[in-house]
């Protein structure tokens, strides 16, 4: 009922919208008594920048960030230094600056997705986030599971039941958040998206599953569930009410990201092929846009014969195949359609320059 008041008064006061929903871990199936929407926006005095509970943009995303639950490290804590400075520090994207910079390149963006979240033309985290829908097109390779998958889990909570979860992720999976809870029999589980709402009596089971046998996966093929998704038990449990949770989300993006649409919307200059690096009299630091790296190409794009189809990884092995450090982190990804873009030798977040260390993303 409250979330029905809030999402009226939010209507009345932002005219014909399309109703929103959450996506985990924005959501009850992850933030342990959440009261839904009322988790950020606020009913009363709901007008102008009171929108949300927080005075400001930042402060709404690290009123949660900065203090989640131990188990929940995924980006880590936010601090204004860690903004970025080219030559000089810090580890993040700006997220509070002017949208116009000559040094960076950067312009106002070019896609009205963001540029309606740029107020007085100022970045903020909800200018590339949309913290409702974590949409997997945006992001294809930027997929998380917020548990490790192909070992085994011990149980989040619950009666113990004597047994261990597996986790499988397939191709895609929907965003969602889970709780797989051993019942109404010992053989049974059941699946919730919301378990962690404050009103117990708000939380939904989707669907029973039976454990036919231990160590065979099970689809979670029922309606509401993912059938990308499996699960297998290391026994038969021997008890009901032990529980696992666990997400699986994407960068909850405004737009488009993979083949870096999302960073070429504000640096539009940098959006160069090799032809304009080569060729163009338009471009060079003397022009206002800077010579670029190439990017929307793919290796070899020129001809040249000297770049390498699979980029290396730093101890000199391919990337992705035998010998390769174990660090994904420093890995230089080429896009779904395997080009160079921005996000192939920067990541938004969490990036420290430092190909050494395992960066928190
Ligand atoms: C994780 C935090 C969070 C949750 C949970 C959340 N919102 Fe929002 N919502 C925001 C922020 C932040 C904005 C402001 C976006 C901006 O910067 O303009 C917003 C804006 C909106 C807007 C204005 C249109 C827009 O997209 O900017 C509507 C409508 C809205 N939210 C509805 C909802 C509803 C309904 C729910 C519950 C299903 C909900 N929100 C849950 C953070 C949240
Ligand atoms: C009500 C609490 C809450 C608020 C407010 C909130 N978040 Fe989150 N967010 C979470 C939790 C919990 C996670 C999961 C963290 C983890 O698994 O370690 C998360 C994860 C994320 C992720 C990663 C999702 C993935 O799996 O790839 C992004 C991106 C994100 N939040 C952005 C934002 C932004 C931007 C804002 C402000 C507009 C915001 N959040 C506000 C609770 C919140
Ligand atoms: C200039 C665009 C941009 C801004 C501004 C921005 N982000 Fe992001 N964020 C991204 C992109 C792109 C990703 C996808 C991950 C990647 O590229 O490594 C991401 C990923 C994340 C993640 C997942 C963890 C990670 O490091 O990948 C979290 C959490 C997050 N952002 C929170 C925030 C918060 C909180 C703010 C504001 C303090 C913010 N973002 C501002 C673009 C942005
Ligand atoms: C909404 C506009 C916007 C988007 C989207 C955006 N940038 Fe930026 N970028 C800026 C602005 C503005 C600055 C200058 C910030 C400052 O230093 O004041 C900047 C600065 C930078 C810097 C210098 C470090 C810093 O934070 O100052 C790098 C590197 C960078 N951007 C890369 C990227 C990449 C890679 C992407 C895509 C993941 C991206 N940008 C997406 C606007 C944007
Ligand atoms: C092939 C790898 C690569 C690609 C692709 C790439 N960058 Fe960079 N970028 C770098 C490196 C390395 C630096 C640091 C350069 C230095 O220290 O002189 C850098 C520096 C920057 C800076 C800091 C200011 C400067 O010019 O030194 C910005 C802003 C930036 N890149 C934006 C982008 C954007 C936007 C894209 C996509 C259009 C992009 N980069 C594509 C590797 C790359």
């Amino acid at each position: 009922m409250r979330a029905l008041r809030l999402f009226a008064a939010l209507v009345a006061l932002a005219g014909p919208l399309v109703a929103r929903a959450t996506d985990a871990p924005h959501a009850a199936s992850v933030i342990q008594n959440s009261t839904g929407c009322e988790d950020c926006h606020m009913l009363h005095f709901a007008v102008g920048p009171t929108l949300t509970k927080q005075a400001d943009n930042f402060t709404v995303c690290t009123s949660c960030h900065n203090n989640l639950a131990a188990s929940f490290t995924f980006g880590g804590k936010w601090y204004s230094s860690d903004q970025g400075t080219p030559g000089a520090g810090g580890h993040s994207h700006h997220w509070n600056t002017s949208t116009t910079n000559a040094t960076y390149g950067a312009t106002p963006p070019t896609s009205s997705a963001l540029s309606s979240y740029t107020p007085g033309n100022v970045l903020q985290c909800s200018t590339c986030h949309d913290p409702h829908p974590a949409s997997a097109a945006n992001a294809p390779a930027n997929v998380h599971v917020s548990v490790a998958t192909g070992t085994a889990l011990a149980q989040s909570g619950g009666a113990t039941s004597g047994a261990t979860m597996t986790l499988a992720v397939g191709a895609t999976p929907v965003p969602n958040g889970y709780r797989i809870q051993i019942g109404p029999a010992a053989n049974q589980f059941q699946v919730s998206h919301n378990a962690r709402y404050q009103s117990t009596t708000s939380v939904t089971w989707t669907s029973t599953y039976t454990i036919t046998a231990a160590n065979t996966a099970i689809p979670l093929s029922a309606a509401g569930d993912d059938p990308a998704l499996s699960v297998t038990f290391s026994t038969m449990p021997t008890a009901t009410g032990g529980y696992w949770d666990f997400y699986v989300s994407y960068p909850f993006l405004r737009m488009a990201a993979g083949e870096g649409e999302l960073c070429v919307s504000c640096h539009a200059a940098r959006n160069q092929t090799h032809t304009d690096v080569e060729s163009s009299t338009t471009y060079g630091w003397g022009s206002g846009k800077p010579f670029s790296h190439p990017v929307g190409e793919a290796p070899n794009a020129n001809g040249g014969g000297y770049d390498l189809s699979t980029p290396l990884d730093v101890n000199g092995a391919v990337q992705g195949a035998a010998g390769k450090d174990a660090n994904a982190t420093n890995d230089l990804l080429l896009s779904p359609t395997g080009k160079v873009t921005c996000v192939s030798c920067h990541a938004a977040h969490n990036a420290d320059s430092n190909s050494q260390t395992v960066d928190a993303r």
